[in-house]
């Protein structure tokens, strides 16, 4: 559920992403070995998708986190990058920790991703991973959609959960079971229902990229900026 203040759209997920929470949220993607291979796909699968998109000049990291994908985006050493979160914690954990060489590279800011406060083509790819499969609202994922495709002059690459696959499948036993306790902060969105949202908000579908295809719900989209 979400709740509306003036122009910004406040989910509840937002609010864990303390200092404590931050740092747990960095460490946790470099320990365990199942958590290390899935971070290595994501690095993959994110590689692919920038090569898709031509691999853009300008980035917003959005939302950056503790910086999982500084390393990646780093790489083209003549890449003008910036990094957002709501969270303050979330960027100066990734300012913190990660390798100076890296950091440095990026210029960061604080904001809501409904409501950027950056000018219409600030740069000319976003990337956002990981923060859509949070919003469970269609009139949500609209808002945030229209104002990616604001920000962006190009390409939009964006990962979520989709239905279709084992993952789903599961996921939806699960929830049957559990019922309604407990809040529910986040969602499969079926293929049919994101791929429409797109058509709405202007943008259209140059690749799908799937985690492990017919099987994890994670799915990342190369969208075109028309
Ligand atoms: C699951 S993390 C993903 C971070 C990073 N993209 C990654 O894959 O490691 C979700 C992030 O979304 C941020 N967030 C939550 N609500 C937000 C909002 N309304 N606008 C911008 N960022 C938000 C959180 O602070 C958190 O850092």
């Amino acid at each position: 559920m979400s709740n509306k203040q003036q122009n910004i759209t406040e989910l509840e997920f937002s609010e864990k992403y303390t200092e404590d929470h931050a740092r747990y949220y960095f460490e946790k993607h470099d320990q365990e070995f199942w958590r290390r291979l899935s971070n290595w796909r994501d690095h993959q699968v994110c590689a692919k998708a920038l090569k898709i998109a031509g691999n853009p000049k300008s980035i917003l990291d959005m939302p950056c986190g503790t910086g999982r994908f500084w390393d990646l985006l780093t790489e083209d050493p003549g890449r003008k990058l910036w990094a957002s979160d709501n969270s303050q914690d979330m960027i100066n954990a990734g300012l913190k920790f990660r390798p100076p060489e890296v950091a440095s590279r990026f210029e960061t800011f604080q904001g809501s991703a409904f409501d950027l406060p950056v000018e219409g083509n600030f740069v000319e790819s976003v990337f956002c991973i990981r923060l859509m499969h949070h919003i469970g609202e269609h009139e949500d994922r609209l808002k945030l959609l229209s104002e990616l495709a604001r920000v962006s002059s190009s390409s939009i690459i964006i990962s979520l959960w989709v239905d279709g696959n084992i993952g789903s499948w599961k996921r939806k036993r699960h929830e049957a079971k559990r019922g309604k306790k407990g809040h529910q902060n986040r969602f499969v969105i079926p293929q049919s229902i994101i791929e429409d949202e797109f058509k709405e908000c202007g943008l259209t579908i140059e690749a799908k990229l799937d985690f492990i295809p017919y099987y994890a719900m994670w799915r990342t989209y190369v969208l075109k900026v028309q």
